[in-house]
């Protein structure tokens, strides 16, 4: 396939050149390449032509929740985000803290998944060895360290620093950064009033709980010399903290999601339990500051995490947390971009080159000879609203709902065959696959 007269945008830059795949791979990228015989030819005049996005936080609820979310209806979302990479959390029923567990959700995942994806591995206080044992096959190991959607849980010093020094070093240690002891003394504080439509998640579960777990984490890995990558990183004060650490030589890295970086606390009071999620969106400061210090984020994941209407309509108290996310990281970006507020190279840097590196997915991450052919083809003139309707997660709702968004997407390929184009997934469930893991760095 040849896709000719398109402006291609990697994280060096944006480049008028065609390019051409074959056998799933990108095999040319120049001036002027002419079709060759028989040869399909998409013009993209006026498109910008991407990576496709690789998304390294998504919930699947496959197994155990698939009123849901399943892996097709997880990753046709995904698809038409522009997403075709995912990496899948361990917090399904059963969660993954075994082989029986990952063989399981692999062969899920491979019999509907239409985009590549891996999986995680979940830590639990008894599994240190046997998850260390599996790291080869998966794409990393989560740990949380504060309670959240399902039973994860590692609390205490001695599993905590035992995964630590034990999962294979090169390999990314995901944490959930929020301390437990602390989140049930402000929960308890907060239990009186938390029958009220009004409650504020963000007092209920605070930056300091974020603060603390954090600071324990990197002083673990610190001693340990391990990988870190924090997940959904969401105040100055820990972006603060992982600079710092950085600059010591601590091998951290981390995410911020969409979520934080578009909603406030005051959008959790006006949406309710829509906007109730672990780590919670914060204060119009904290999100501020995760635009003024842009830079020093490594990647952006979705935390992709549906709930239905009718698990989320529950009191407070009771509804889940978690929000859906991976059909709209794209969109709202490039908006972002349009707006100027942000460069599309920086946001490629962030969703396509470092989670690559940092997952060691040596065939994704950029427009370059020898990768897959992971293509998202974008008109950046046209503009659309959000609707819930849009939304191809089983869940059917989105808390970016009526958002005006300028830039879509027009086409995605996963390995050169086109997956999605302009509102219909044409991708056949099973389609994608496992993705290949090289050392990552
Ligand atoms: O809000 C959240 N929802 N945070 C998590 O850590 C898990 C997620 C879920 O799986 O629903
Ligand atoms: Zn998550």
């Amino acid at each position: 396939m040849l896709i000719r007269n398109g402006v291609l945008v990697g994280a060096e830059g944006q480049r008028r050149l065609d390019l051409r795949t074959r056998a799933e791979k990108i095999v040319e990228i120049a001036e002027g390449l002419t079709p060759e015989p028989g040869e399909e030819v998409v013009d993209a005049s006026g498109l910008l032509v991407l990576p496709g996005f690789i998304d390294t936080h998504v919930h699947f609820r496959d197994p155990g929740g698939t009123h849901k979310e399943d892996f097709l209806s997880g990753t046709q979302a995904a698809l038409a985000g522009g997403v075709t990479t995912i990496l899948d959390m361990p917090n399904t029923q059963p969660a993954v803290t075994g082989r029986e567990q990952l063989n399981e959700k692999a062969a899920l995942a491979a019999a509907k998944a239409v985009v590549d994806y891996g999986l995680y591995l979940g830590a639990t206080p008894e599994n240190v060895e046997e998850a260390a044992g599996l790291a080869n096959e998966v794409a990393a190991m989560k740990l949380y360290m504060g309670s959240s959607t399902g039973s994860l849980l590692v609390t205490e010093f001695a599993p905590l620093y035992r995964h630590f020094s034990t999962f294979p070093h090169d390999k990314p240690l995901v944490v959930h950064a929020e301390d437990e002891q602390s989140l049930q003394y402000f929960g308890a504080l907060a239990r009186p009033q938390s029958l009220a439509s009004s409650t504020n998640h963000n007092q209920v579960r605070p930056p300091l709980s974020a603060q603390i777990a954090l600071s324990r984490a990197l002083a673990i890995a610190e001693k340990t010399g391990r990988r870190l990558h924090i997940a959904h990183t969401t105040t100055q004060r820990e972006l603060e903290l992982i600079q710092e650490a950085k600059q010591k030589g601590v091998r951290v890295t981390c995410e911020v999601t969409p979520l934080h970086l578009f909603l406030t606390e005051e959008d959790q009071q006006q949406k309710g339990n829509l906007g109730k999620v672990n780590p919670p969106l914060r204060s119009r400061e904290d999100q501020q500051a995760l635009w003024r210090l842009f830079d020093s984020i490594d990647t952006i994941g979705t935390d992709h995490a549906p709930h239905t209407l009718e698990e989320k309509r529950q009191p407070y108290a009771q509804a889940p947390s978690g929000i859906p996310g991976v059909q709209t990281m794209l969109p709202l970006l490039l908006n972002a971009a349009s707006q100027g507020r942000v460069t599309l190279q920086a946001v490629i840097e962030r969703c396509v080159t470092n989670p690559a590196r940092i997952f060691g997915l040596s065939t994704k991450g950029a427009l370059e000879i020898g990768k897959d052919a992971d293509i998202v083809l974008i008109d950046p003139q046209k503009e659309y609203v959000i609707t819930n309707e849009q939304m191809l997660s089983k869940c059917g709702w989105t808390p970016f709902a009526g958002t005006h968004i300028k830039g879509m997407i027009e086409q995605v390929y996963v390995r050169g065959a086109l997956g999605y184009v302009r509102g219909t997934c044409i991708a056949r469930a099973g389609s994608g696959k496992s993705v290949v893991y090289t050392q990552s760095c």
